[in-house]
Formats: structure tokens, C-alpha cells, sequence
């Protein structure tokens, strides 16, 4: 298959469509519809940025762009069905979007194994660790979109943290408290990104974000996490106690001199 520019139009197209039909009026729920259509154009456009800077083939970097454009394809009917972002208290939204890209045959265009790929790489990319046996293709592509992901998710969480009057759905119905949550802190303290599912209040999403620098797979994810000061902004929202201090001064070093391949 050519991968040209024009069938990346194609799949932004049919992506809009579908996200489009979730509007429904109800200003509470569309604002969030939006967000994840936002987010996904933005882990569209962090995909490409990477796949250059990465120097990937043509064809890898096409992949790598619609598995990001369509990795969150389940937020929809989750909140849809459930009116969270939470898939502990609700379905797993990687799951659900290979269900729906299945479903829907939004990608039919697309070559079986290259198909494959992406579907495998929606299902699987809201893991906390990338587990399991994957061709190294597919490792690729995971790999990419999970790094973009992570970087918009930061932009995102700025943006409301900025806001000052926080969304429930946005922060994931967290209680805005300064504890650590065991489990967390757990992770935190060996250099780990921790589980999503172990967070209850907002400080474990926050320092869970600046963890997100261990699990950054290409040199290009840590340089724009410095560049675009993720660091020092996520920081500035944190509480200043000594326990969250030590911590952050963990991750700090990493950062600088943290080696992603
Ligand atoms: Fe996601």
C-alpha cells in the first residue's frame, strides 16, 4: 500500500465521523467528547512528529499515525455508556476500542497486516507495562503511540490543572488530597510508572504523570518532556512536603540522566 499523505486525510475523515455522532447537545458531555477528539488529532500529530524524529520507514510511520489517531476510539462509547474515563469502574477502553474498530470497519482500507497491527496496538495501549509476545513491528508501534499518548495526556492534564476548577471526569473523579496512596508510592519508590487503577487521589495522578518518564521508550518522548518543561510545570502543582519533595528529586535525576533507546 502507498501510505501517502491523502490516506492519512482518509482515515482523519472517518475518524471525525464517528467521533461526531457522540455529540448529543448536553454541553457536560460533548465538552468531553471533544476532548478526546482533541486528544486524539494531538496523538495523531505527536505520532508523526515522532515517527521523523525517529527516522521510520514510510510505511511504519503511516501505521504509527492511525494506530495514534484511533488508539482512544473506545473513549467514545465508554463515556457513552458509562459517563467515565475510569475503566476500573467501567470496561477497559483499549478492549472496547479493537472492539469497535472491528465492529465499524473504519480500517478496512488498510492492508490485514497492517490492520492487525493497529487493532492489537489499541487494545493494548493503556497497559501499565507493555507485557506479552508481539512481533517487533507491532512492539514498534505500541511503543510510538504509547509515548504520544503520554506526552498530549500531560497537555491535557496541564491545561486543567491551569484551570483552577477541576472537571470530575477529567481527573478521573479523584480526590483532591495531598496523600500518596500506598500502592503508588510503592511503584513511585522503585522507579516505576504506577497503575492507573491504584490511584484515589489527584497527587498519585500527578506524580504518576512525571513517572511516566521511566516508561518513555524513544530519546525524541524524554527530549520533548524536557523541552516543553513537563517537569517543572507538573512540579508546581504538586504540595510541597517533604515526602512528595523526595520523590520528585528521584525523578529529577532520572530525567537527567535517564537514557530512553
Ligand atoms: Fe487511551
Amino acid at each position: 500500500m502507498n501510505y501517502s499523505r491523502s490516506i492519512l486525510r482518509d482515515f482523519e475523515n472517518i475518524f471525525l465521523t464517528y467521533t461526531e455522532t457522540f455529540l448529543n447537545g448536553d454541553t457536560e458531555f460533548d465538552k468531553n467528547i471533544l476532548l478526546k477528539k482533541k486528544h486524539s488529532l494531538l496523538v495523531w500529530r505527536e505520532c508523526r512528529q515522532l515517527a521523523e524524529a525517529e527516522n521510520f520507514s514510510r510505511r511504519m510511520a503511516a501505521i504509527i499515525e492511525i494506530a495514534g489517531l484511533f488508539h482512544d476510539i473506545g473513549r467514545f462509547a465508554q463515556l457513552r455508556g458509562f459517563n467515565t474515563f475510569v475503566d476500573c469502574k467501567s470496561i477497559n477502553h483499549g478492549v472496547l476500542g479493537r472492539e469497535v474498530l472491528l465492529k465499524t470497519k473504519m480500517l478496512a482500507a488498510l492492508p490485514e497486516r497492517d490492520r492487525n497491527i493497529v487493532f492489537t496496538v489499541t487494545k493494548i495501549h493503556n497497559e501499565r507495562l507493555l507485557a506479552g509476545n508481539f512481533d517487533g513491528e507491532t512492539l514498534l508501534v505500541a511503543k510510538a503511540v504509547r509515548d504520544a499518548d503520554k506526552l498530549d495526556i500531560i497537555r491535557v492534564m496541564l491545561t486543567e490543572y491551569a484551570k483552577g476548577k477541576l472537571d470530575g471526569t477529567v481527573i478521573l473523579h479523584l480526590e483532591e488530597s495531598d496523600n500518596i496512596s500506598p500502592r503508588v508510592l510503592a511503584h513511585l519508590k522503585q522507579g516505576e510508572n504506577p497503575s492507573i487503577a491504584d490511584f484515589k487521589t489527584l497527587t498519585d495522578f500527578k506524580l504518576a504523570q512525571l513517572a511516566w518518564i521511566y516508561d518513555l521508550n524513544f530519546k525524541h518522548s524524554l527530549r520533548e518532556f524536557k523541552k516543553r518543561e513537563f517537569y517543572e510545570q507538573i512540579a508546581s502543582y504538586l504540595p510541597d512536603i517533604p515526602q512528595v519533595n523526595v520523590l520528585c528529586g528521584q525523578m529529577l535525576d532520572y530525567l537527567n540522566t535517564g537514557t530512553a533507546d
